[in-house]
């Protein structure tokens, strides 16, 4: 939500402010501005929707544009105020001396916005930032320094915030701060660059500094200072990254999306490379810290997570139970932070994030930590904000994840918790033996995920056909209910159909009064295991209401033919490990129904890849 670019440097800062928020749409935003301090004036452009149209404007304005010499940039994904031009940002002060963008949420931006009303400060828009641009043009009436002033004036927020200042009387640097929001520094050659994520970054650097919660930096061309709001100075600590320009870039398919759910069989193979090296050996899990000791006498985990990677959760409990025999609970993170739970010293707490960036996912984590829990953190970047309160984190390497909707980190996750549940039910001393034949199949994987992708075409052929229905629903059992929860997800997501899941065996308890010809209904079967007949039983029974039955199976059984409308084949699998598999042609329906529509693929409306406020 929201993704914030600085740039001090020779170099066109237009272009790389454009360039950089171009990178960052993938955290969702619906306007977009500048602002450039040019010819010791500080100009603003912004425009309400694409960045194209703010692009649009910049280039409808050139003759104004001399040769800035830094500037701030902001994608807004709207939450105080509607996403009109007077709430994008960059925002003011009344004077206009001071200019802001912000990442996150000022909770007391009412009391402040009263109190500096009071003191003549004239608002222009409805966002909680523009508090910012005003308490820190107050500061700086009598501080007389941008950097004291930011300091004095943040610390009267409450909140989260990502922050790139400006001042008019400064024309040397930008200031930034954070408070459990990111924010990151590239450090070039005679230039400087303040993101919230690194694609904004790395076509300029790949020398990076990540500020620390609390800390102000002041970025000049050359030199970067940073403090803790405290005022004791911090030690630059530059991490050099690995360069993903692949990560950015659609490799030719049309979508990021597309590209991304292609990416699952080689994220897979490089997941179990090292991992499973001999299937009679135990897995080694290096990365978690908690003594073997420890993890044998563990009797309860509870997994938090959202959206996405609270289905991978769901089906992480599943695996901790049915491999470890251990009890996890699985809770949506926004439900559990709001509620008088069991976590306390005993606890580990699992919670998973592709960003590590969820705001509830991250207070749920904070709050488990107080507590004394045990923190193991599942993501897919590492160096995210969840990734502080981490006791360990397995990083679920899945390269950085363009589209809105999520699919090969899905995948990611679910083969660490894999590895993580037959980890942990060895470390309990279950017997090795056990496992022999999902390890073998877990290897298999792989070439089994792509053997899925080739059935692509054929995938988008039906795709079309079920573009028309205004309506689905998924069902699905035991291990599969999560993946029936994850294909409703991906369709509402992006095609805006109203799909719904449920566990098979509640069909009948409600949802099949919704059931005729206009409601397909979308079945997982995978042979092998009870549910596999007791869910063709739940598909009969919507067939007797009319309703057009799709299934994705690996079944070969040719009576199914008769049942079904549509079947989507995938290779044999064991239950226990289909949902790896079963959700691909998911990923894929919903993909070319959403194309199929022409909606926005890869940022569908209203969403955020980084729901960064709770
Ligand atoms: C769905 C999707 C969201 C995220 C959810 C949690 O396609 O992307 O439901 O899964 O917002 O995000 P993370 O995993 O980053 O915590």
């Amino acid at each position: 939500m929201c993704g914030i670019v600085g740039y001090i440097g020779n170099s066109d800062v237009v272009d790389i402010l454009t360039n950089g928020l171009n990178t960052l749409k993938y955290r969702g935003y619906d306007s977009a501005g500048v602002a450039l301090f040019d010819e010791n004036k500080i100009k603003i452009y912004k425009a309400v929707g694409k960045l194209e149209n703010l692009k649009a404007k910049l280039e409808t304005v050139k003759s104004e544009i001399k040769n800035p010499s830094m500037g701030i940039g902001h994608i807004r994904w709207a939450t105080h105020g509607k996403a009109n031009e007077v709430n994008a940002h960059p925002h003011t002060s009344t004077s206009s001396d001071i200019v802001v963008v912000h990442n996150g949420i000022i909770e007391n931006f009412k009391e402040l916005r009263e109190e500096l009303t009071k003191k003549g400060c004239v608002f222009k828009s409805e966002t909680d930032t523009e508090v910012v641009a005003h308490l820190v043009s107050e500061e700086y009436k009598t501080i007389g320094n941008l950097k004291d002033a930011v300091k004095k004036a943040l610390v009267q927020l409450r909140g989260a915030y990502a922050l790139c200042i400006m001042s008019i009387n400064e024309p040397e640097h930008i200031v930034c701060a954070r408070k459990n929001a990111p924010l990151i520094i590239g450090i070039g050659e005679g230039e400087n660059v303040i993101a919230s994520d690194i694609p904004a970054i790395i076509s300029l650097t790949s020398n990076i500094i990540y500020l620390n919660d609390e800390e102000v930096a002041v970025v000049k061309k050359d030199s970067v200072s940073i403090e803790k709001f405290s005022g004791e100075s911090v030690p630059l600590k530059i991490v050099k990254i690995a360069i993903e320009t692949d990560a950015i870039s659609k490799m030719g398919y049309k979508h990021y999306m597309l590209k991304e759910i292609h990416e699952q069989p080689s994220i897979v193979r490089n997941l179990l490379n090292g991992r499973i090296v001999d299937i009679n050996s135990p897995i080694e899990l290096p990365e978690i810290k908690m003594s073997k000791d420890v993890l044998q006498n563990i009797s309860k985990i509870q997994i938090i997570a959202c959206g996405t990677s609270l289905h991978a959760g769901q089906i992480g409990k599943y695996l901790i139970e049915d491999f470890a025999g251990v009890s996890a609970e699985v809770e949506s993170a926004s439900e559990y932070i709001y509620r008088k739970n069991t976590t306390d010293k005993n606890s580990l707490v699992i919670a998973i994030s592709q960003s590590g960036e969820t705001a509830d996912t991250i207070t749920a984590v904070k709050q488990a930590k107080e507590k004394g829990a045990y923190i193991l953190v599942i993501t897919n970047r590492p160096d995210s904000n969840i990734t502080r309160y981490a006791d360990s984190v397995l990083n679920v390497n899945a390269g950085i994840e363009v589209s809105v909707a999520a699919t090969k980190s899905y995948t990611a996750q679910l083969l660490t918790l894999y590895l993580f549940a037959i980890y942990l039910a060895e470390v309990k001393g279950v017997d090795v033996s056990n496992f022999l034949e999902i390890k073998r199949e877990l290897l298999s994987i792989p070439t089994k995920m792509e053997e899925v992708l080739t059935t692509e075409g054929d995938i988008e052929k039906k795709a079309e056909k079920l573009s028309g229905f205004k309506n689905v629903v998924y069902i699905g059992r035991g291990v599969n209910l999560s993946t029936a929860m994850e294909g409703a997800l991906k369709l509402k997501e992006i095609s805006y159909i109203n799909a719904n899941a449920y566990p098979a065996g509640e069909l009948k308890h409600g949802p099949i009064a919704l059931l005729d010809e206009n409601m397909p209904v979308v079945s997982v079967l995978i042979p092998g295991h009870i549910s596999y007949d007791k869910t063709i039983s739940n598909c009969e029974e919507a067939k007797a209401r009319n309703a057009k039955l799709i299934t994705v199976t690996s079944s070969n059984d040719e009576k199914l033919n008769n049942l079904f409308d549509v079947i989507i084949r995938i290779p044999e699998v064991s239950n226990v490990l289909s949902p790896i598999l079963a959700v691909i042609p998911f990923q894929l329906l919903a993909y070319y129904i959403s194309n199929f529509l022409g909606k926005d693929v890869d940022q569908p409306r209203n969403l955020a890849k980084s729901v960064t406020v709770e």
